[in-house]
């Protein structure tokens, strides 16, 4: 099967072909547009900017990638939308567009839920599915953590999940990108965090590991973040990069304990096979050490990290995530369905 992924949930335009089936997973083209030049200048996303340069370039990416996949849009076999969660104005412009070339081709039109995306990305590896036919696999703990978004999933099987805890506040992403800006890092922030964190010393500053010992799978990093804001403004004077870096470093230590123990505790609650982590934030080379660590302590407990080409928003998963979809439900279930699909802001995945 064809088909083409759309993914425009926040500030990044991407579009993907893949060739998939049970087996196979062969990305034929993929291409992100970032926004990142945008919205630097204001430390933030700003979301009546993005929705309007994902309607400059999606039409142009569009062809770009059908292009490179050498392919047109009449020989595919189904597209694949992030419907939500996300930005409302930024959602609607990829399923807008999803809708028109469906309903103008009669093609189906597939909804895909933006966190399902991130899990389904960790079963894929430079194209290849790996995991999804081996029965030893399952039940999967899946972390997924982003800039919205820091939950943790029991998975039965591809596609039936159950939420087992979320954040009662910031998401992790979110929390390293407003420590970034207390910290005058440039915009995107956490990466800038994870940099300096990599020369700082992680033991200087004890900060709290909010909830890291509460009976329940909730995560809470609010109160981490504004320790950090309250240290910074303990500290007299102007902050030298030592002193930054290890405020970096003892942050980032702080809040990846707290998401390693959990998930440990998730999984060996639920005897997980496998613990799958996900997000933009699985990008963190200390967040996948440490979970490469704590996993090698479960012998019989697998580790699936998100390959980092897909750690990010990326279309890949959106299509993966939808033949998922079409799986489980019969790809005629989704024929004429542009009609009934709307951007959804608030889509739980649970
Ligand atoms: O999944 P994603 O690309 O977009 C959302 O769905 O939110 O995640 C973006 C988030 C941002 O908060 C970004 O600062 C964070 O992931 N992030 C990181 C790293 N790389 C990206 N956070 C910590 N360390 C990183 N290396
Ligand atoms: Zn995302």
């Amino acid at each position: 099967m064809i088909i083409l992924g759309i993914e425009t949930s926040c500030d990044e335009t991407a579009l993907a072909v893949l060739r998939i089936n049970n087996r196979r997973c062969q990305v034929l083209s993929s291409n992100i547009s970032s926004q990142t030049a945008i919205h630097k200048k204001w430390g933030g996303v700003v979301p009546e900017l993005a929705a309007r340069r994902h309607t400059q370039v999606i039409i142009p990416l569009l062809k770009k990638t059908l292009a490179e996949a050498k392919t047109r849009l009449e020989k595919i076999d189904a597209l694949a939308v992030t419907v939500g969660p996300g930005l409302i104005t930024s959602l609607q412009v990829g399923v807008e567009t999803a809708k028109t070339v469906a309903w103008s081709l009669s093609k189906p039109l597939i909804p895909v839920n933006h966190i399902s995306g991130h899990i389904i990305s960790s079963f894929l590896t430079s194209g290849q599915w790996r995991g999804t036919r081996n029965k030893s696999t399952f039940p999967v703990v899946a972390l997924v953590v982003s800039g919205g978004h820091t939950e943790l999933y029991l998975i039965k099987n591809l596609g039936q999940q159950k939420l087992l805890g979320r954040t009662l506040d910031d998401a992790t992403g979110e929390a390293f990108d407003k420590v970034a800006k207390m910290l005058k890092l440039p915009y995107p922030g956490g990466p800038q965090v994870a940099k300096l964190a990599a020369c700082g010393n992680p033991t200087k500053f004890n900060f709290p590991r909010p909830m890291i010992n509460s009976n329940n799978l909730n995560f809470s990093f609010a109160g981490l973040k504004t320790a950090v804001l309250y240290t910074l403004k303990k500290l007299p004077g102007t902050k030298n990069e030592e002193l930054v870096a290890n405020i970096c470093a003892s942050f980032q230590q702080a809040a990846i304990d707290v998401l390693v123990k959990k998930t440990i505790k998730a999984a060996t609650t639920n005897k997980a096979k496998t613990i799958l982590l996900g997000g933009g934030v699985s990008a963190n080379k200390l967040l996948r050490s440490e979970f490469k660590k704590a996993s090698a302590n479960l012998p019989r407990v697998k580790l699936l990290i998100s390959p980092l080409e897909f750690t990010g928003d990326n279309a890949v998963m959106i299509a993966a995530a939808g033949y998922i979809e079409a799986k489980k439900s019969g790809l005629k279930v989704f024929k004429n369905s542009w009609s009934k699909i709307n951007a959804d802001a608030n889509w739980e995945l649970w």
